[in-house]
């Protein structure tokens, strides 16, 4: 069995997740070689590093410089506007690849970056873990295989409360430009991204490919007035061949979450998740027939919490491409692209709650749990509700 090397890349934020998993799960045939953060606490933040002797580098060009033989895989786990230099360097140092979504900020890069990939003849592997979940994968081979006929129409919501602490974690939290690059970040192109790309990813025509789109537009509002970009966003996309895509998120909500609900209507029948047509909750993707036939994804397992981990190590075992390509990052990322287009409104200050909780600071905007959730049954943009017009 080849003995995978790993590097892992930026890991005191989300990227501590790849630490975790590693610390808890002895993989077989694999090691780290190395980490490369610019905090310095990293060894007091994860003791089991200086445990296992596992060196800390300040940036990729020290790390390389240190262990010229490289490494089999780097995971990528730091801010957006860095990933596509750093993902080019890692891929002429003949590593393989796996970063986080977004892939990097423009569809423009992400296109250089498929280029680069394939002359370097290593891989780039996206973190949407949705992608590698073994019930989506499942599901979408029955879409893909015609099972439920054509796709109508699909549409999700999934909104989640971020307050001030969320937004200071870091330079770039909800920001549109930083350092002259445009990140674009918004609850639509990160924490609640999966739900919207996760609809591109099952429409595409191969397993490993996502639908491309062909118009976006949509609606984005402020309720949180210490952040640059927008917290709220409905969404109206089509796909090339014409199947639309409503989406809703926001993190200026009142409650924790709402979602993830979801709905995909075929000409033979509907796949629920979250909530079906009788209103029951599920957790898991149901389709149900028109003729009654009843398919309840629950049942296939899921596999791990991080299997995007997993099958990126594998892939370098077996010399494959993991599913989420670049490709399949790229419709999402136009969608981000063409939405930063739309102005931004802000709801006045009389329709925002400020809310402190656990030394953290929410701005919660009124009532938009059932201005979402009308939107989202009715699917249609908020300015088409009269009652709504308060945003
Ligand atoms: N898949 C998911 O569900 C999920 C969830 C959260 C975040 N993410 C993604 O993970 C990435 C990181 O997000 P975050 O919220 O942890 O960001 P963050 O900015 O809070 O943390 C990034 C980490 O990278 C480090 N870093 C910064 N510059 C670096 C450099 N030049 N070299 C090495 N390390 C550097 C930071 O010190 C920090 O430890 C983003 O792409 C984000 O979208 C994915």
């Amino acid at each position: 069995m080849k003995r995978v090397r790993i590097l892992l890349v930026g890991v005191c934020g989300y990227g501590g997740n790849y630490v975790k998993e590693i610390e808890e799960n002895d993989i077989p045939d694999t090691e780290v070689t190395g980490v490369v953060e610019v905090r310095d606490d990293v060894y007091e933040l994860f003791p089991v590093l200086k445990e296992k002797n596992i060196p800390v580098y300040k940036n990729l060009e020290t790390f390389f410089e240190a262990n010229p033989d490289g490494v089999d895989l780097t995971i990528l786990s730091t801010p957006i506007h860095l990933h596509y230099e750093q993902i080019r360097f890692c891929l002429l140092k003949n590593s393989n690849v796996l970063t986080e979504k977004p892939v990097c900020t423009s569809v423009k890069g992400a296109e250089q970056l498929l280029e680069f990939e394939e002359k370097c003849g290593r891989f780039i592997s996206v973190g949407y873990q949705l992608n590698y979940s073994r019930d989506i994968l499942a599901l979408k081979k029955d879409i893909v295989s015609g099972r439920f006929g054509e796709p109508l129409s699909f549409k999700a919501l999934h909104a989640m409360r971020r307050g001030r602490n969320y937004y200071m974690r870091n330079s770039w939290a909800g920001r549109i430009e930083i350092n002259g690059c445009k990140v674009n970040d918004s609850p639509f192109n990160n924490a609640c991204a999966h739900q919207f790309q996760v609809m591109t990813f099952l429409l595409g025509n191969k397993m490993n490919e996502a639908a491309e789109l062909k118009s976006v537009e949509g609606e984005v509002y402020r309720g949180n007035a210490e952040i640059e970009n927008y917290d709220i966003a409905a969404i109206k996309a089509h796909t090339l061949s014409g199947v639309p895509i409503l989406y809703y998120t926001a993190h200026a909500l009142k409650e924790k979450k709402l979602g993830p609900y979801a709905e995909y209507k075929f000409s033979k029948g509907t796949v629920y998740f979250g909530r079906k047509q009788d209103g029951q909750d599920i957790l898991e993707y149901i389709y149900v027939g028109n003729d009654g036939e009843v398919i309840n994804y629950g049942n296939i397992d899921k596999g791990l919490r991080l299997q995007k981990l997993y099958d990126s190590i594998e892939a370098v075992r077996y010399g494959v491409h993991p599913v989420c390509t670049v490709q399949c990052a790229i419709p999402h990322l136009y969608a981000v692209e063409e939405l930063a287009r739309e102005k931004i409104h802000e709801i006045s200050k009389e329709y925002v709650n400020i809310h402190y909780e656990n030394d953290d600071t929410f701005y919660e905007v009124k009532d938009l749990k059932n201005i979402l959730t009308t939107c989202y049954v009715q699917e249609c943009l908020v300015s088409k509700i009269e009652a709504f017009h308060v945003l």
